[in-house]
């Protein structure tokens, strides 16, 4: 059986196992099924809102009228269930593996109908048109999302919620499929004492917004520290960092650490999905030799003796975008180091990392676009640093005909600059600008040591993964 198959069986299961203990149904919150540990985390990623709601069924159902023509009248005809699959397709949402009720994999749906987001909205994609947990969301149109949603209250005369005023405070994310995730983070600690308890703005807010390309959630199980320039520690308390809205007490955050331990439980079982399409295995096998030689240093050995180094690769020597690497200052992760997240200092926290580290590449055909911050669509272009393109758009991402088997990554079309004039601003959103502040593409250029021929070994070599 593949990953793919593996995982969707296996959250089959799991709501087979909800099913049958009768918790299920409306899902009384806080109601914690029994479960092993690792079942216990997808169910509370699922069911468990950690934040406040972002909007009510109503208001999801009565957005479509926000719509640009064609798509409004398309919406305006189409009956309830076609207007809800073109409402998960505009903002990158999709349903839950084996659930036939349609909710969405990305947002706990509570039995007052309120949609609230959970870690999947980043962290859960479309891989060849089926949703796969713990896949980048690389369709995740989040600021659209707010931006339409929060016109439709206006128009409803509902509340605004406190995304819908974050929106006017804080960049979202200026490009689909990546999120200005860390400010976030940035921004709600800056509110938190030692011990989290919620206090006035410490830090004036000079913060450095910038677009991240959600990492698999595969990973976890073969790190020893989380995060890009991996300055924590690995342990289920850095994930918390997402509950800090303010209306979470410091008392409810910390009193959620047992089902953090579960979630993370759940993170370790995960597992990359495998290239489901034909190798060229001999060429893959050359391929083996020359990664070996060129990249194993940094990125590890795969296969039976597999080996993971997780080397921090110093900024002068890697030259990606350091824009992530100076957005999270010393003193902020001075302040992670010194609280409750990292046990008051008892777990290791590198404050003034150098560089960025060399993730694993497990299921990497699977996670364009590549970099941090999703800046090279397709590993052909991560092997040829002079003809990654400048200004590119994705072809219906996530989608089967948006996959190149060629080039392994995302279709795109390469365009002279973004063109004047788009006014659906989503379709907008879908054009990466690689010379705007936190999105170059340069760097890593340590496939240029490999001739033509050793890249399309490395490239074949890549798939199996
Ligand atoms: C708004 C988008 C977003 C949401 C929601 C989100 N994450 Fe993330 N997550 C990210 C980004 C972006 C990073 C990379 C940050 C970095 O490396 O600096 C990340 C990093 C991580 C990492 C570290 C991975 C690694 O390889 O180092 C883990 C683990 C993780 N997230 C788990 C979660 C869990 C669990 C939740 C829900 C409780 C969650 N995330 C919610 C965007 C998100
Ligand atoms: C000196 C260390 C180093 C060497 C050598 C190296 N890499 Fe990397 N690689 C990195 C780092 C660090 C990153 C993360 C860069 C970023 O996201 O900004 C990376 C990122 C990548 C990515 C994108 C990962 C993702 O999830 O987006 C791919 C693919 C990759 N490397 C392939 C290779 C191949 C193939 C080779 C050999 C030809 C190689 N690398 C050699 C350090 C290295």
């Amino acid at each position: 059986m593949t990953a793919e198959g593996r995982s969707c069986r296996w959250s089959a299961l799991v709501l087979a196992m909800l099913a049958l203990l009768g918790k299920f149904e409306g899902a009384a919150l806080g109601a914690e099924p029994e479960l092993p540990d690792a079942a216990r985390g997808y169910w509370a990623i699922l069911e468990i809102p950690f934040v406040p709601p972002y909007f009510d069924q109503e208001v999801f159902d009565e957005v479509w009228r926000e719509w640009p023509e064609p798509l409004r009248s398309k919406a305006a005809q189409a009956s309830p269930e076609v207007r809800r699959k073109l409402a998960y397709a505009r903002y990158g949402l999709s349903e839950r593996p084996g659930d036939r009720r349609g909710l969405p994999l990305q947002f706990v749906v509570d039995a007052e109908g309120r949609w609230t987001p959970n870690c999947f909205t980043c962290h859960g994609g479309r891989l060849l048109g089926k949703p796969y947990p713990g896949l980048p969301n690389a369709a995740y149109a989040l600021r659209t999302m707010i931006e339409e949603t929060r016109a439709t209250k206006t128009r409803l005369k509902k509340p605004w919620a406190s995304v819908d005023w974050g929106l006017s405070l804080i960049e979202l994310g200026t490009t689909n499929g990546r999120t200005n995730a860390v400010i976030f983070g940035v921004a709600l600690g800056d509110r938190r004492d030692r011990d989290l308890n919620v206090v006035p703005q410490r830090r004036l807010p000079h913060y450095r917004h910038h677009d991240m390309d959600a990492p698999p959630l595969w990973h976890f199980r073969k790190k020893r520290r989380l995060y890009l320039d991996g300055f924590a520690e690995k342990d289920h308390r850095p994930l918390m960092q997402f509950t800090l809205d303010v209306s979470n007490s410091g008392k409810r955050v910390r009193a959620w650490d047992s089902v953090f331990r579960d979630i993370a439980a759940y993170l370790e079982t995960l597992e990359p999905p495998r290239y489901p399409f034909a190798i060229d295995r001999a060429l893959a096998r050359r391929g083996e030799a020359v990664f070996n030689d060129h990249c194993a240093r940094c990125h590890g050995t795969y296969g039976t003796h597999a080996t993971y180094v997780e080397k921090i690769i110093p900024m002068d020597e890697l030259g990606t975008d350091p824009v992530r690497l100076q957005a999270l200052t010393v003193g902020h992760r001075t302040d992670y180091a010194r609280n409750w997240l990292s046990y008051y200092g008892k777990k290791k926290t590198i404050t003034d990392p150098a560089g960025y580290v060399a993730p694993p590449l497990d299921g990497i055909w699977a996670s364009a676009p590549y970099f941090h911050n999703g800046s090279v669509p397709t590993l052909w272009h991560v092997l040829h640093p002079d003809r990654r393109p400048v200004v590119w758009r994705a072809l219906k991402v996530g989608e089967a005909d948006g996959y190149d088997r060629e080039r392994v990554g995302l279709k795109h079309e390469v365009v002279e600059r973004v063109p004047d004039g788009i006014a659906d601003r989503w379709e907008r959103r879908w054009y990466f600008d690689t010379r705007e502040p936190g999105k170059s593409a340069a760097g890593h250029r340590f496939p240029e040591e490999l001739s033509e021929s050793e890249r399309q070994a490395v490239l074949e070599y890549l798939k199996t993964l």
